[in-house]
């Protein structure tokens, strides 16, 4: 009997996707570049399974039956046009490869072009949850050729997450390289909800005075409320873990954050489509400024320490805060749906937001009860422009409001710094207000450059210069918007 789906690449997620395929009674073919990568995993996890090896592409495309399904579970870039390009000449056409990597969209957009030409079908395929997500049900997000999902739908869905109604967190996301456009904001998004919880963290640490096990407690009850979620319960986890001297670990790790560049590439797609990303781009910016651990050190010196003192009922500020984290979540969320809505319109993806929300509500690292109410959202409207108009999210906007004023003020004045959860409140404040001062930045623009400015009284479309100095001349520069 021939393999139903290859696998290339036995590294952590690569090994326990096989094992999971094997579950479900999907006969895999397992190749590795190194050969005894190939006979450790076949000794080794995978004793006693059906899994099979193959020591090269040639013997990996002869074991599997036809349309073959090559999936790709090594390092995003070059190594995956590598094996792109030895493995064309071996397959035939109506063949599909697909690619499982956090890969950096316009290359999927590129290789189902390119395949296409040759009659390869190509999926990019986000998947999520790390280790354990992909060994017992990751959240799998694929895009590409649409011809190839009917062949890989049963595997991928049968491996998946599954909601508490039981439906898989995974489904055709839209053409091209839509899949691992929206695995990017996934990963962007989940930049955001890290930071937000470090910055509740260290407002409780240095603000409020309070240990470790007093904040293990707050984020167990966070945990039960709207706030639940697999990144507020590893973080109740992480802050009751004792090193061997019986101290916090957490204390122990350098503040340096790393970064493999999701977050980053959620950013530059933001600032490319004009979309206000602000706080997962500022989480990507409060990365940075970890990692300037050095500079940071001299400059407390320089500049002296912050006493962060935060006074009064610690209870309520808790609750003050557990609101203001909350708020900040439905804006990070919001700003991602925006640049999704923005992406889909671009690309002529149609992405259906609702099952966006779907396939990230199990199985994924931003998994939370809070993706349900998403998704009821998109299906109320699936146009939804503004998540935070949807009337679930705008009652909790409403009512965290004078919580979060307070919680961003106070940490503005006693110098804790929450790029994340303050950005998203301005955000908020600028996003509903109706009238920016952007009028005086056009006169500014005029004012130097002759770049015109559009009128409140006439329609818009028509542009007018004024000589504010009398100096200057009447010819306007040329009108555009990058
Ligand atoms: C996932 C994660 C994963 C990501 C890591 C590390 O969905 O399982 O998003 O894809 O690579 O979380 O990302 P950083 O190193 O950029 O923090």
């Amino acid at each position: 009997m021939k393999g139903d789906i290859g696998v290339i690449g036995l590294a952590v997620m690569g090994q326990n996707l096989i094992l999971n395929m094997n579950d479900h009674g999907y006969k895999v073919v397992a190749h590795n570049r190194t050969a005894e990568k190939v006979d450790e995993f076949l000794q080794g996890p995978a004793k006693g399974t059906d899994i099979v090896g193959a020591y090269s592409l040639q013997e990996l495309v002869d074991k599997l039956e036809s349309p073959r399904k090559i999936m790709l579970m090594v390092r995003a870039g070059d190594v995956v046009d590598s094996f792109i390009d030895k493995l064309v000449p071996l397959l035939d056409k109506g063949d599909i490869i697909i690619d499982g990597g956090n890969t950096n969209f316009p290359d999927t957009n590129r290789r189902v072009a390119a395949l296409k030409e040759k009659g390869i079908h190509f999926i990019g395929s986000g998947v999520s949850g790390g280790e354990e997500g992909a060994r017992f049900g990751p959240s799998i997000m694929p895009g590409g050729s649409p011809e190839a999902w009917p062949f890989v739908k049963p595997i991928f869905q049968a491996i998946s997450a599954k909601t508490e109604n039981n439906e898989p967190c995974c489904d055709w996301v839209g053409n091209d390289g839509a899949g691992h456009f929206v695995k990017m904001v996934h990963n962007g998004i989940e930049y955001g909800d890290m930071q937000l919880i470090t910055e509740a963290y260290q407002f409780m640490k240095d603000g409020l005075g309070m240990t470790h096990d007093e904040m293990q407690s707050v984020f167990i009850e966070w945990n039960k409320t709207e706030l639940n979620s697999y990144l507020v319960e590893i973080t109740s986890d992480i802050l009751g873990y004792k090193d061997t001297d019986g101290e916090p670990l957490v204390e122990k790790i350098l503040d340096t954050a790393g970064q493999k560049g999701t977050g980053k590439w959620t950013g530059i797609n933001a600032l490319d489509m004009g979309i206000p990303l602000t706080l997962i781009t500022e989480s990507v910016f409060a990365r940075c400024l970890s990692s300037l651990k050095d500079q940071r050190v001299e400059a407390e010196e320089l500049f002296g320490k912050k006493k962060s003192i935060v006074e009064g009922d610690k209870q309520v500020w808790i609750e003050a805060l557990r609101q203001a984290l909350l708020a900040s979540k439905i804006i990070s969320y919001a700003q991602g749906f925006m640049l999704m809505r923005e992406a889909s319109n671009e690309n002529g993806w149609d992405l259906n937001y609702g099952n966006v929300a779907l396939m990230w509500r199990g199985g994924c690292i931003i998994r939370s009860a809070f993706l349900s109410n998403i998704r009821d959202a998109y299906d109320i409207d699936p146009e939804l422009s503004f998540l935070g108009s949807d009337s679930y999210f705008k009652g909790i906007l409403e009512n965290s409001m004078s919580a979060w004023r307070k919680v961003a003020a106070k940490s503005m004045e006693v110098g804790i710094p929450m790029p994340s959860m303050t950005s998203a409140l301005t955000f908020l404040d600028g996003y509903t207000t109706a009238r920016l001062p952007a009028n005086l930045l056009q006169a500014q623009r005029d004012y130097f450059g002759a770049h015109t400015y559009e009128r409140v009284d006439k329609p818009k479309g028509e542009f007018f210069h004024t000589n504010w100095t009398g100096k200057g001349g009447d010819v306007s520069s040329t009108t555009y918007n990058s």
